[in-house]
């Protein structure tokens, strides 16, 4: 896996975070130890060490490149990863046959150097050499480098995990997260599942009309016993494309999570869920904290008023610096209009956030308690509701995808809604 077409020569170290279309899975819990010539390259792949996405992965980073390497594995075994900086061509070569030599089967090697040249590359690649990165390096291109190394490229289209947090109490953010993930299963055409992590009260559950005997609760409490088969089993159907992770919404015992509770459960939906919506409850915690750094990308849904404009900025702060290699999290603004109700303008929110809001949903008591009460999303009860669009377009800004139906009002619209049922 030669990556030189990636990059030119002239590319910045700062490379601006991935597109919202490039996804990045996670490296699972793999060691890498990093042999660097030049204080620029280490201090790249330190950061990329610091990235979510290496997250469980062990970083240790030394100078001297490829000698510092070949005498390092003289006596030790050698880690899962192995990253070397290298910049001459012959020294390069022949250090990794003396490596090859001490390397335990199964030790992948990333190189990082500043030729560009093919017949350099053949060499590599006969040499085993999983990736070539060309310097100057940025943390993203260690990341994407390292992560790629355990994901297979027909899985790329997998597990992207969106969160979806209110800035404030009852704002409506499991509302939209539903109403998007809806929108994402049926305009986008994705796979995808909620899993409502308001154990003791979502209402993921009645929003979609179901009432399944199992869901998440049954998962985080027995983390051993996680696998594909085991979630399958806890999910429960809400459309062709749309799978509910359902709250158990009861009381008889407490949910005091540690840190890292729900790791289990979303590592296992990310390895065949293309899209996982996390429904997060307004609440300030270890597990929150983790799930919202660990999305790849995150929706903030506020009201207009100045508690959520404060806790707005904070989450978005807090993000941005624990996500420096991310896009920044995205927000919307609910509820905004209510009668009588003095509020802070969107431009004033945006200004202060120095981010416009995706969209701003106003208040519609009627026809979001008739959703609600029902047990049916907006669109089913109201077809031309302008949040439809709304949530549409979240949905979009939060997969990078575009609506696959393109033909909507159509004379075929009603022949391809068949042929897609079947
Ligand atoms: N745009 C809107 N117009 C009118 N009512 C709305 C709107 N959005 C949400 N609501 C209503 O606001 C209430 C709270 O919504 P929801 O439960 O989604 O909020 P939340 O932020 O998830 O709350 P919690 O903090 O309990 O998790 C619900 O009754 C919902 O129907
Ligand atoms: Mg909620």
């Amino acid at each position: 896996m030669i990556s030189y077409a990636r990059q030119t020569q002239d590319e910045q170290p700062e490379a601006p975070p991935p597109p919202a279309e490039e996804h990045i899975a996670p490296a699972p819990r793999v060691s890498v130890q990093a042999f660097c010539e030049t204080v620029e390259t280490a201090a790249a792949v330190q950061s990329a060490g610091e990235d979510r996405r290496l997250g469980k992965a062990h970083l240790k980073i030394q100078m001297g490149g490829m000698a510092a390497a070949i005498e390092a594995y003289r006596s030790a075994p050698t880690p899962n990863v192995i990253v070397l900086e290298s910049d001459a061509r012959n020294d390069l070569l022949a250090g990794l046959d003396q490596l090859a030599t001490v390397c335990d089967a199964g030790t992948r090697v990333v190189v990082i150097g500043r030729i560009n040249d093919v017949m350099l590359y053949r060499e590599l690649v006969r040499r085993g050499v999983s990736d070539y990165v060309l310097a100057p390096v940025g943390p993203i291109d260690v990341v994407r480098s390292i992560c790629n190394l355990f994901s297979a490229p027909e899985a790329k289209a997998v597990g992207r995990i969106i969160a979806v947090v209110g800035a404030k109490g009852g704002v409506g953010a499991s509302t939209i997260s539903h109403n998007v993930a809806w929108a994402i299963a049926r305009d986008l055409a994705m796979d995808a599942v909620v899993a409502d992590l308001d154990l003791a009260f979502g209402t993921a559950g009645l929003d979609y009309n179901q009432d399944p005997p199992q869901g998440i609760a049954d998962a985080v409490f027995s983390p051993d016993r996680v696998d594909t088969a085991f979630i399958d089993r806890l999910l429960s159907k809400c459309t062709d494309h749309l799978s509910l992770l359902a709250a158990p919404a009861t009381l008889d015992r407490v949910y005091d999570f540690g840190t890292d509770a729900f790791d289990a459960v979303f590592d296992t939906l990310r390895a065949t869920m293309p899209c996982i919506v996390l429904d997060i409850p307004h609440q300030w915690s270890g597990w929150t904290k983790r799930a919202l750094i660990g999305a790849d990308d995150i929706l903030i849904v506020a009201a207009p008023d100045l508690a959520n404009l404060r806790n707005t900025k904070n989450l978005f702060d807090l993000l941005k610096a624990a996500r420096p290699n991310d896009r920044p999290p995205l927000y919307c603004l609910n509820q905004v209009g209510v009668p009588k109700r003095p509020e802070i303008a969107a431009t004033e929110f945006a200004k202060a956030i120095e981010s416009q809001p995706v969209v701003s949903i106003p208040f519609e008591p009627q026809i979001f308690g008739a959703a609600a009460n029902n047990g049916q999303m907006i669109a089913e009860i109201s077809a031309n509701h302008k949040s439809i669009e709304m949530f549409l377009q979240i949905a979009q800004r939060l997969t990078g995808r575009s609506e696959t139906k393109k033909q909507k009002s159509s004379l075929l619209s009603p022949l391809i809604e068949k042929l897609r049922g079947k």
